[in-house]
């Protein structure tokens, strides 16, 4: 078996596998962390405190607006930017058809492409410059803050060298990366895909339970 069968076939099942009971056992463990009774009189409902939290957080304080605008504008580009390659891009819209879903939905055309590959690529580069440039960002990031953000750059990377979709070899070094970012994905930090809803629920809830207006 040469290689691009080994990454269209056995690895592209085992990455996937990995990724589902990876992101699944994760999640499961996170959710069945032993929880307390709060025994104080409730002052607020935790409920609307998690569900406020969900949705306030999508924008920072207002009080650190200004501090926080590079990397929140940065972030919006790249993941944006990221979603609507990885869902509206014709070559990945044909990948979903073909090996996951069955059926496919109409693609963005290639111009749009581009521009959302390239916000992606500002996003992410001004992101990292951040995390290692800020002295506080750089003091509290660990080694496995950088690794998923250059996985992905790599994986980016990759894709723009088959754009042409003309040479073999390159469609598989972008799939190989894809499948090792898929491999890396549920020990990481790339988790907060997943786990921010929850993560942001805990602190809403643990606050407006108490009343305060967090
Ligand atoms: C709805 C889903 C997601 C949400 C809400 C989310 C949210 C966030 C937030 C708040 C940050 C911090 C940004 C900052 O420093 O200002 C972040 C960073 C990051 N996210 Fe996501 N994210 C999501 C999905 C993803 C996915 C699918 C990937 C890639 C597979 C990803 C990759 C990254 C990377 C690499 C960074 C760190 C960049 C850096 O600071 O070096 N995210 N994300
Ligand atoms: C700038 C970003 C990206 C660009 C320009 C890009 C471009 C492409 C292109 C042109 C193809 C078709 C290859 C062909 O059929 O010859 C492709 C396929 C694919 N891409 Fe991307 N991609 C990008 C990001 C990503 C990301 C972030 C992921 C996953 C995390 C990903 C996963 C895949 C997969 C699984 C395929 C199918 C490979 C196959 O058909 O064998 N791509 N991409």
């Amino acid at each position: 078996m040469g290689f691009g069968d080994f990454v269209d076939g056995p690895f592209w099942y085992f990455s996937l596998a990995v990724f589902v009971v990876g992101v699944s056992w994760r999640l499961y463990g996170m959710l069945s962390l032993a929880s307390h009774v709060d025994l104080s009189a409730a002052r607020g409902s935790a409920a609307t405190g998690a569900l406020k939290a969900n949705l306030v957080r999508f924008f920072p304080r207002s009080a650190l607006g200004k501090l926080l605008r590079l990397p929140v504008v940065a972030g919006y580009l790249f993941h944006v930017g990221l979603f609507a390659l990885l869902f509206f891009a014709a070559p990945h819209v044909d990948f979903y058809r073909e090996r996951i879903t069955g059926f496919g939905w109409s693609a963005m055309p290639t111009w749009a492409f581009i521009l959302a590959s390239e916000a992606a690529f500002l996003g992410l580069m001004l992101l990292v410059l951040h995390r290692m440039m800020h002295p506080v960002t750089r003091t509290i990031s660990r080694r496995g803050d950088y690794i998923g953000s250059w996985l992905i750059f790599i994986v980016m990377l990759t894709g723009c060298l088959a754009l042409a979709r003309t040479y073999e070899p390159l469609r598989i070094l972008h799939f190989f990366t894809a499948e090792l970012l898929l491999i890396y994905f549920p020990f990481s930090s790339l988790m907060h895909t997943f786990s921010f809803p929850f993560s942001r629920g805990f602190n809403g809830a643990h606050y407006g339970r108490r009343g305060v207006p967090a």
